[in-house]
């Protein structure tokens, strides 16, 4: 059901969406505010242990078809902990995910994904 929507994915295992590692967060009311997002429209997924656990609760925003098709990559963003965290990523998910600009909130969260090796400095 995610034709035309970006998809998100949120990591959920060993320290993303639990109260062991993050006692104060609902996780399970996150669940519920991405699903009801865009009208329940978005498709949201839970997968296991993404590897980027220092950075948990990590969410992968995959863009829309559409989105894809001009370009835009997955978004993976680290530490969405709090209602105003949430709230902020779903305003942009409303307002296209991927290939639309997110808000500096958004932005400030986005890690690199952990099989994604960095180009090494120069030093030269
Ligand atoms: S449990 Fe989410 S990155 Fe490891």
């Amino acid at each position: 059901m995610s034709d035309g929507h970006p998809r998100v994915t949120l990591c959920r295992t060993c320290c993303c969406g639990t109260t062991r590692k993050h006692s104060d967060v609902d996780h399970d009311r996150q669940l519920r505010t991405l699903r009801a997002a865009l009208d329940g429209h978005l498709d949201v997924r839970q997968s296991d242990c993404l590897g980027a656990c220092d950075h948990s609760n990590v969410f992968v925003i995959q863009p829309s078809p559409s989105a894809r098709a001009a370009g835009a990559k997955p978004v993976w963003l680290g530490r969405v902990l709090d209602e105003k965290d949430l709230e902020d990523v779903v305003g942009w998910l409303r307002a296209g995910g991927p290939g639309t600009t997110p808000p500096p909130s958004v932005k400030d969260k986005t890690i690199t994904p952990p099989n994604v090796r960095t180009p090494p400095h120069s030093t030269t």
